[in-house]
């Protein structure tokens, strides 16, 4: 028998004392926020009669999902990743910053301290012959169409099995991992190995609450980029290659138009030769334009715990295990 109390005077009482409001210590917006976020669930508790049974099972959910360290990979999945760039895309529209390669998520598997090299770099350490070997390069630009010199492209994607280096221990770390400093003319360029898509392990805690909502949790092959330059605004964005599957179907959300790319397979490519590759290569190309900025916060990436940002290697690996 379902019953319905949320909205008697007892438990909107009940629901300020929870969220502190009668304490005088405490962080007043933390507050808020809590009081909102526990009013639309406990609503969501009586509007949906969810017993005892249920609110033990999903607390158990989320307990395995910390586990597992998968809030940072169900977050994208439910959205809330894409939904944050959707609201950095609106305040930037809001002040007229226009232009510039749009933005998408970063995602969980970025690790800090990659090698640095001048122009060009070649990406992968360990071999992969199950892969195409890929060339990947463009330009960095502002807005009005001027190469910048020395601007900072930073790369990380997964290798043809879809595992990324520093998560996947077999690896050589920092395995398909650069950053690469702009030329002159604000060129970049590097030997690397085409990527894979990949999906969420199957059966872990995302897995599960996906197939609850009917969903998959695959993404198509794609490459992620942080590019950053002096009085640019700082971009966090990644490419989608064509023909996937999953290019169109991404269940992080990732996929924009404009940042879907088309490799084109060549028997050779001259400037892969220079660099020792004499076969069938896959030119990728992707020219990315910064928007200009003078403050100082949007010329930097975003905060948030990142591998080897800011904790031990040791306590992320353990942190990271399961991914
Ligand atoms: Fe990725």
């Amino acid at each position: 028998m379902s019953v319905k109390i949320f909205n008697t005077p007892e438990v909107q009482d009940f629901l300020k004392t929870v969220a502190g409001f009668d304490q005088a210590g405490g962080n007043d917006r933390g507050k808020q926020i809590i009081h909102r976020i526990l009013s639309d669930l406990y609503r969501t508790i009586d509007d949906f009669d969810i017993n005892a049974d249920e609110y033990w099972a999903t607390v158990s959910m989320l307990n395995a999902l910390g586990q597992a360290s998968q809030f940072g990979l169900l977050s994208p999945g439910l959205g809330f990743d894409h939904y944050v760039d959707m609201r950095m895309d609106a305040a930037d529209l809001e002040a007229q910053r226009t232009g510039g390669t749009p933005r998408t998520i970063e995602g969980p598997l970025y690790v800090a301290g990659a090698p640095e090299s001048q122009g060009f770099a070649r990406m992968d350490d360990d071999p992969d012959t199950a892969g195409d070997t890929m060339w990947l390069h463009g330009q960095v630009r502002d807005t009005a169409g001027n190469p910048i010199a020395g601007a900072k492209v930073e790369i990380w994607h997964c290798n043809s099995l879809g595992r990324y280096s520093f998560f996947d221990q077999s690896q050589t770390p920092y395995n398909l991992r650069r950053t690469i400093i702009a030329d002159k003319d604000g060129r970049y360029s590097a030997l690397s190995v085409i990527p894979s898509g990949y999906g969420v392990p199957e059966g872990a805690p995302t897995d599960q609450i996906l197939k609850m909502l009917g969903r998959h949790g695959e993404r198509p092959a794609h490459i992620h980029y942080f590019v950053s330059a002096p009085g640019q605004q700082h971009l966090t964005t990644q490419i989608n290659l064509a023909g996937d599957k999953y290019t169109y179907d991404d269940f992080a959300f990732a996929t924009r138009e404009e940042l879907v790319v088309e490799g084109q397979r060549l028997a050779q490519h001259a400037e892969a030769k220079k660099h020792g590759v004499d076969g069938p290569v896959t030119e990728v190309v992707f020219d990315i334009e910064l928007s200009p900025t003078d403050a100082d916060e949007l010329q930097e990436r975003h905060k948030r715990a990142r591998a080897l940002e800011s904790e031990s290697a040791e306590s992320q690996l353990a942190a990271t295990a399961t991914v």
